[in-house]
């Protein structure tokens, strides 16, 4: 018999990542010997590139494998701000950067050092998976914003200003979107960012998927005259240069709350690992051709998918418009017995074998995400089985 543990509330405030979930079921069908068709994971399939991997090579060799100060060595941060500046304009400073271990890190940071018991925060929905365990985590309350999914999952402005409160904190945006690949207008960005620095909320914009945009030029609202008061930008290396296990990060915001962060990195983490920063600074400083080439492969495959998905009858999918997921509404499928898209990954799994992340997971129950960062092959043979599962339902 199992122990019972006393543990600390918080933890059940919080579940286990779904995504991780997805990952961790599909893994035990793959080693009972199952041949599954895995569009669960948000990873680039690319390698790192080459010259990211060499400078990582050349910190070994040259013994750079030591504690480096907590939110990440000089040379690291001032390529942040000028990797950022060069791409969107902004006006970042080394004391206004940290280095974190991976984006998620630094979403979890923030929402340690700005919000309290009580303080809300406004998550448009569909949200990525963290962003609400993070929030219930520090003890806040989500407050959950639907969009359009007919006009592409968007919002607005005028969407999120009734659920403004007294103890709104913090508005979370997060474009391109993962799941569903919407991304903000900069008008409507720019309104949002205005309604929020008028009623003094900080807004936290996402911007792990930033480079990859299909129809638009990349944009970041840290850029605005005077946004360092009210924006906090949490990024990634880990999409953007296929780096997903060096686990780079970073934020970048007003130095008060970078020096809060901070505090709370030095007795958690201590610093972001010495090589993969080293890696990170060919990363930002390096040749920046992996990304066009990459993002074209996104396109690609984008395309694809959502032919393939359109041509289900009775799936409707908004086009992504950046990132690497597609969102499809798949409850034409509900009947028989399946009445949501939780039951409908897991059926899926286990009779065709093919993994996808129930959108319940994102705040929505008729809809599934697929990660297209994977091969034509598989994405061809992943979508005629879910193509026949749902035309035999
Ligand atoms: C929207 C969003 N933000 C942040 C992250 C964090 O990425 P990482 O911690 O690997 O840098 C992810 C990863 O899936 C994401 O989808």
């Amino acid at each position: 018999m199992q122990a019972s543990f006393d543990l600390a509330d918080r933890i059940s405030r919080i579940s286990e990542s779904s995504t991780m979930k997805v990952a961790a079921d599909a893994d035990r069908l793959r080693r009972e010997g199952v041949d599954v068709v895995d569009f669960g994971a948000g990873e680039p399939d690319f390698p790192t590139p080459e010259n990211i991997k060499n400078a990582a090579v050349a910190a070994i060799a040259a013994n750079f494998t030591k504690y480096t100060p907590t939110g990440g060595t000089m040379e690291l941060k001032k390529a942040i701000c000028d990797r950022h500046h060069d791409d969107y304009g902004s006006d970042y400073s080394p004391a206004e950067c940290m280095v974190t271990v991976g984006g998620k890190h630094a979403v979890f940071n923030l929402m340690q050092a700005l919000i309290g018991n009580g303080d809300e925060v406004i998550i448009p929905v569909p949200y990525w998976v963290t962003y609400k365990d993070v929030v219930n985590y520090a003890g806040g309350k989500c407050v959950f914003v639907p969009t359009d999914e007919a006009s592409g999952f968007t919002f607005t402005a005028a969407k999120i200003a009734p659920h403004i409160t007294d103890k709104t904190r913090l508005l979370i945006i997060n474009s391109p979107n993962n799941p569903s690949g919407a991304v903000l207008s900069r008008e409507e960005f720019e309104r949002i960012y205005h309604l929020a620095a008028k009623r003094g909320i900080r807004l936290m914009t996402d911007e792990c998927y930033c480079r990859f945009l299909y129809d638009s030029e990349p944009f970041s609202i840290a850029s605005m005259p005077g946004a360092k008061d009210h924006v906090a930008v949490a990024g990634s290396l880990s999409k953007t240069y296929a780096m997903t296990g060096w686990r780079i990060g970073f934020a970048l915001a007003a130095k008060p709350l970078i020096d809060a962060m901070m505090k709370l990195q030095s007795h958690t983490t201590s610093n972001p690992t010495s090589v993969s920063q080293k890696a990170a600074v060919e990363a930002l400083r390096g040749s920046q051709e992996s990304v066009p080439i990459m993002l074209a492969e996104y396109r690609k495959r984008r395309d694809y998918v959502v032919g393939r998905l359109r041509a289900i009858p009775g799936v409707k999918i908004a086009e992504p418009r950046g990132a690497f997921y597609a969102y499809p509404n798949i409850s034409v499928a509900f009947r028989n017995g399946l009445h949501s898209a939780m039951q409908f990954s897991e059926r899926l799994l286990s009779e065709a074998h093919v993994a996808v992340v129930p959108g319940e997971a994102f705040g929505t129950s008729e809809h599934v995400r697929l990660s297209y960062a994977t091969s034509m092959t598989e994405l061809a043979r992943g979508l005629d089985r879910i193509e026949q599962f749902i035309r035999e339902r």
